[in-house]
């Protein structure tokens, strides 16, 4: 009898990355995997603590590593965590690998996000197969492998500080390099560092005998035509099913289902920024303020995190003037929120899993992005698709309540978009389903790391 696959797998440490790595998971539980899920040890603390009681765990081990960083240091200073990550990491992975083996549990190949490629040369010591999952747009990540490329057209400058416009290939949305994220972030040393630590994954990625994305391939056909190596497997939506562990680091707050249920179809403003968007107070009151003029019911994610200040930062009265027609939850069952028939429009900085998220549910986005790729997301979504449109903030900066109130109104009204909205949701369902072009790739991806 042959040795039954078992991946490991490991996403980079962040939300964005987590959930979409164990929708994969699952994805390849269903045929036939067993699955060894490597967070850092303060995520994993943190899934583990936001788990259903009733989550089915049976083939996900979820296992943890350290992150180099001391427990009360900030994870969101990325220069810190890539320094962490490179101290620690490698040595561990070896270590668990090989206690698997010892243990007689073989591990037979390795999936690793690509934001950690390196890993993938540890895959190659080991003799594992080696594969990479990218949790955001392909287009970013054709870009991201063209750096030397953009070096030497001038594009990236060599402190690549630079920030202009530029377009990555015909009938691709354009960029602005001051949205790559070494530019989002800290200081000059910070952004070199993490802009090296790309560099050093690119060259990693080369090990990788897949590249496998959360896409599908007519969002974003000319890049899949360009680049023929990332290959695309979305919709990723397992989440769906109940039931399943997803990774979450908040507890999800399932009550506003059956509040859902109460309100009527295509009503709901379902707004949600991710996992890592800060608001400052003003914007936060501003956007309050928004929601209660539009006289729609919502549901808005208010993370603890959203606000430096949270527990005191809704406009005085808010709550109980929207009580009833507006709900917050700290954390949602996003995947089954989007799909529930009272969704009418998705209130969102475009993350590239909501992104997804909200195009397989055929949902209108008012798109807000904050950070990095959300700003190529949102052109997608507004310019390409034709799905969303544009929340613009005023001369100084601050999206005010008559913009959230007016958008609000001109995006359900638009007949056009939904129609495309609801066209683009089958798409998205079809890639999925038997012989559809996601699922093939998923199934040559699958067949090539069973063996
Ligand atoms: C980030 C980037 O923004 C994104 O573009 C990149 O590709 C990955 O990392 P994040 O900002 O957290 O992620 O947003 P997003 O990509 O949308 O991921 C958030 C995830 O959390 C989604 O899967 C969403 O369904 C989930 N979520 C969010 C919940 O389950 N409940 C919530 O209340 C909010």
């Amino acid at each position: 009898m042959g040795v039954l696959p078992h991946a490991l797998v490991l996403p980079y440490p962040a939300q964005g990355h987590v959930i979409p790595l164990m929708e994969l998971s699952h994805c390849l539980v269903d045929r036939g995997f067993r699955i060894t899920f490597v967070n850092t040890e303060f995520n994993h603390d943190r899934v583990v603590a936001a788990l259903q009681i009733d989550s089915t765990m049976e083939q996900i081990n979820l296992v943890s590593v350290p992150d180099g960083l001391d427990q009360e240091e900030d994870r969101n200073d990325l220069g810190r965590l890539t320094e962490g990550l490179m101290k620690t990491m490698p040595l561990c992975l070896e270590e668990l690998i090989r206690k698997s083996s010892e243990a007689g549990d073989r591990i037979t190949c390795m999936i690793v996000d690509e934001s950690m490629a390196w890993a993938l040369e540890i895959a190659k010591k080991m003799g594992l197969r080696p594969a990479a999952f990218w949790p955001a747009s392909a287009q970013l990540l054709a870009t991201l492998l063209r750096i030397p490329e953009l070096t030497s057209k001038g594009v990236i400058d060599a402190e690549a500080t630079r920030q202009e416009m530029f377009q990555l290939g015909p009938g691709m949305p354009p960029m602005n390099t001051a949205h790559f994220a070494w530019n989002c972030i800290g200081d000059r040393r910070t952004q070199r560092t993490v802009f090296n630590y790309i560099l050093d994954n690119n060259r990693a990625i080369e090990i990788a005998e897949f590249v496998i994305c959360n896409s599908f391939k007519e969002i974003e056909e000319p890049v899949f035509a360009s680049a023929p190596r990332i290959l695309p497997v979305g919709p990723l939506l397992t989440g769906l099913r109940p039931g399943r562990p997803a990774g979450h680091f908040w507890p999800e707050d399932t009550t506003c289902m059956s509040w859902l249920d109460e309100q009527p179809p295509s009503s709901v403003i379902y707004v949600s920024f991710g996992s890592f968007t800060i608001f400052d107070r003003r914007q936060f009151q501003e956007l309050a303020l928004g929601l209660e003029a539009t006289g729609r019911p919502f549901l808005w994610v208010v993370r603890p995190d959203l606000t430096a200040a949270s527990d005191d930062a809704y406009p005085p009265g808010f709550e109980t003037r929207v009580a009833g027609r507006g709900r917050m939850v700290a954390w949602s069952p996003q995947h089954r929120v989007l799909a529930h028939p009272s969704v009418g429009c998705f209130l969102s900085h475009c993350g590239w899993n909501s992104t997804v998220e909200g195009i397989s549910n055929g949902v209108l986005f008012l798109c807000w992005p904050y950070f990095a790729d959300q700003f190529l997301n949102q052109s997608f979504i507004c310019d390409v698709w034709k799905v969303g449109l544009r929340l613009m903030a005023d001369e100084n900066g601050i999206v005010k309540q008559e913009r959230i109130e007016s958008k609000v109104e001109e995006l359900l009204r638009d007949e056009e978009m939904r129609s495309k909205a609801l066209l683009l949701k089958d798409i998205a369902h079809r890639n999925i389903s038997r012989g559809g072009s996601s699922s093939q790739n998923l199934q040559a991806f699958v067949d090539a790391m069973k063996t």
